[in-house]
């Protein structure tokens, strides 16, 4: 298959409760639409049905208007890439399956993506930045997954450790609702904590193995320290809600920050990256950037690139291509998919 420029990709998103499609000239992203589901707000969190329903919805208008940003007709595209898992069963056969039958009508190829491996690669996007070399060790940390990982090419990832019970999105996300925060809670805790003191409640951090992180323990924590002190004070958690904030996100960031640098020691490898959702707070961001300072080559994504988006699954399946990738017929959606594959 040429893969001389330009080289046009349809990129469509749809593992969770974002419905997004992305344009892009090989590794040049060209036009960059998410459509966030508001529905879920009232509920506090992701409701699977609610959201294939308004991926239905919106994946027709959302691709449209990709296309029209990007000013390129479907007939102009090469490939069409999609969000192939890990996500939500419903979710991810709606894209699975617009992706595909969208693609056949062209006549042109489909590429299944896996989402992770994607959160890892949007620091590929061409941008005219620094991008790391291989191998870099990279936190991942999303509302569904916390992994550490050694990216040896952007096919290739190792995980060096992982999450043995909640997410460090979910942490953040249980916890804000515990605070009385709308879903989802990570931007609502990381807002409210720039006007607490982080120092104000000291958490247990856990003693995970190795790379592991666990989450459960902090979330209990924090829910035994809410229900003792509002038996002596009832206004207790309106009067200390940001104090908690920057506590619980520091206690968080310091979990994750700590075992990411042993990472990277124990590799030997001086490059550290960051993505997925989380990697939009600023206490981490700040974290990494002492990093920096220590004399690691740090690089953070920028914002609209690390929460789910289309333009990480198009720059993805571009670099598969690169490596040699043979898109396949047909490919069915993947709820549970290992990064290691
Ligand atoms: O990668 P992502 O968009 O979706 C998944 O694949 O999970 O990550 C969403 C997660 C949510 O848990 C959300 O609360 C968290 O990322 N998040 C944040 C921030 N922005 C998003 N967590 C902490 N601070 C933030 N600023
Ligand atoms: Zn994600």
């Amino acid at each position: 298959m040429g893969l001389e420029r330009p080289f046009y990709i349809l990129a469509i998103e749809s593992s969770c409760d974002d419905t997004a499609a992305a344009v892009l000239d090989g590794d040049k992203l060209l036009a960059n639409v998410v459509n966030n589901q508001e529905v879920h707000r009232k509920w506090g969190g992701v409701v699977p049905e609610l959201a294939s329903r308004a991926h239905q919805q919106q994946i027709i208008p959302v691709v449209h208007a990709a296309l029209n940003d990007a000013k390129i007709s479907k007939e102009q595209l090469h490939a069409v890439a999609f969000t192939r898992g890990p996500g939500l069963p419903g979710s991810l056969l709606v894209g699975a399956v617009f992706a595909q039958a969208f693609a056949r009508g062209l006549n042109i190829p489909s590429i299944g993506v896996h989402h992770m491996k994607a959160h890892v690669l949007a620091h590929l996007i061409d941008e005219g930045q620094s991008i790391p070399d291989f191998p870099f060790v990279c936190l991942t940390v999303s509302g569904g997954h916390t992994q550490l990982l050694r990216v040896d090419s952007p096919l290739k990832m190792m995980i060096l450790g992982e999450t043995i019970d909640d997410a460090a999105g979910e942490a953040f996300d249980k916890i804000a609702k515990m605070l009385g925060l709308p879903y989802p809670g990570g931007p609502e805790i990381d807002r409210l904590a720039q006007k607490g003191n982080p120092r104000a409640f000291k958490f247990p951090e856990p003693k995970a193995d190795g790379f592991s992180f666990s989450f459960s323990g902090l979330k209990t924590a924090v829910l035994y320290l809410i229900q003792r002190e509002q038996q002596k004070n009832p206004n207790f958690l309106e009067e200390n809600k940001a104090d908690l904030a920057a506590s619980v996100q520091k206690t968080i960031v310091s979990i994750l920050v700590k075992k990411l640098e042993a990472a990277a020691q124990n590799c030997g490898i001086p490059r550290i990256a960051l993505a997925g959702g989380v990697s939009a707070n600023s206490e981490l961001r700040k974290q990494l950037e002492l990093l920096r300072q220590k004399g690691y080559d740090v690089f953070i994504p920028p914002f609209s690139y690390c929460t789910d988006n289309a333009a990480m699954i198009g720059v993805t399946a571009w670099h598969m291509l690169l490596n040699g990738y043979t898109p396949k017929e047909i490919e069915l959606p993947l709820a549970r998919w290992s990064i290691e594959d």
